[in-house]
């Protein structure tokens, strides 16, 4: 077999630019996102308990999470306009993570409160000297998200659909929704379940991660496996995200690496791939070309690695342009 590596060296990054034109234009949002919200409950200790030992929490911090709702969080900062639907319980869970979003100005007109159900959250021990996480998630509400009127609505004025993938079947009925309607997809999920690969076959940008990538494909070479996805569903967008090493896309045949801001004084790196795909988003509904996006969302999510929490330090427009100005990045083609 030809090895990959050769067969794709040349990068083809002139031709990669984001066609919006046929889509939405009057619209009231520019992204509708789907999925679970939670609130994570951030415990500092200096051992993680277990059935032996009880322990001092010396710390805790409450922050929202959740894959889809960060993104929105990133977008929104960034200047961008989004609804968010998910489904939470009648308690002070959900209206803490209600009151996250809406301080963000996100429209949560879409959300579905439950009786009897508790609202998602993350018990989160992390560890002082090492940074360790131990994590327990319990999905409450979240496993109630519909795919309801209100929402069909609110997609309906929007251009394109964030979904976390993790009710494939409620998922699949937003995305096929959404497409004919003429919105585009966007899907970022990090599980493998029945019903993914109905899902993704409905997406229009794929930017996954590495982790998932490899679950789903089988495969241990990032290139084999991006070039599996492309064969099976040929998104218009292909990105795999490395953590620290930064991302990878396939476009036009050929692969783009983008590096991200490795030198950063990082303290968290919680909810950077949210940010990440926030910031795609934003890059998206733009126009910018693929490679562009990809150094501008690196931009943002680096910024956030450099805050504690998934949220915290998410930057705007301006303290993204000033963090690429300052590690000389020549900013004109990031127009708004
Ligand atoms: N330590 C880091 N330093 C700088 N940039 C980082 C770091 N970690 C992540 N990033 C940026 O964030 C992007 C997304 O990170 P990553 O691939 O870890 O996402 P993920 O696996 O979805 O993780 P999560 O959703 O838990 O944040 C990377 O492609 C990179 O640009
Ligand atoms: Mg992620």
């Amino acid at each position: 077999m030809q090895k990959i590596s050769n067969r794709y060296k040349k990068y083809s990054i002139n031709k990669d630019l984001i066609i919006m034109e046929n889509n939405k234009k009057n619209t009231q949002f520019d992204v509708a996102g789907f999925g679970i919200a939670t609130l994570d409950y951030i415990c500092l200790v200096d051992e993680v308990a277990n059935f032996n030992n009880s322990i001092f929490i010396s710390d805790v911090n409450f922050f929202g999470g959740g894959v889809v709702p960060t993104a929105l969080v990133a977008l929104q900062r960034l200047g961008g306009k989004s609804a968010f639907v998910t489904s939470l319980g009648k308690d002070w869970t959900g209206k803490e993570i209600i009151k996250g979003l809406k301080k963000e100005k996100i429209d949560c007109s879409g959300v579905d409160f439950v009786d009897n159900i508790h609202s998602p959250f993350s018990f989160v021990q992390v560890t002082r000297s090492l940074g360790e996480r131990a994590i327990a998630f319990y999905p409450g509400s979240s496993s109630l998200l519909k795919f309801t009127e209100r929402a069909k609505y609110l997609i309906s004025k929007s251009k394109i659909l964030h979904l976390d993938g993790l009710k494939p079947e409620e998922n699949l009925k937003a995305a096929e929704f959404a497409r004919k309607h003429g919105l585009k997809v966007m899907i970022d999920t990090n599980k493998v379940m029945e019903g993914t690969k109905r899902l993704l076959a409905n997406a229009d940008y794929l930017i996954l991660p590495q982790s998932f990538l490899y679950d789903y494909t089988g495969l241990k070479d990032i290139k084999d496996a991006l070039l599996r996805i492309k064969k099976e569903y040929d998104p218009e967008i292909l990105v795999v995200t490395i953590g620290i090493e930064g991302s990878l896309a396939l476009v036009n045949n050929g692969f783009l690496y983008v590096k991200t801001f490795k030198e950063i004084e990082r303290k968290d790196t919680t909810g950077a791939g949210d940010v990440y795909h926030g910031a795609f988003l934003f890059g998206i509904i733009h126009g910018w070309s693929v490679k562009d996006i990809m150094v501008f969302s690196s931009a943002a999510s680096s910024i956030k690695c450099m805050s504690y929490g998934g949220r915290n330090g998410i930057p705007n427009f301006d303290a993204t342009m000033r963090f690429l100005k300052e590690h000389d990045i020549d900013i004109k083609n990031f127009r708004i």
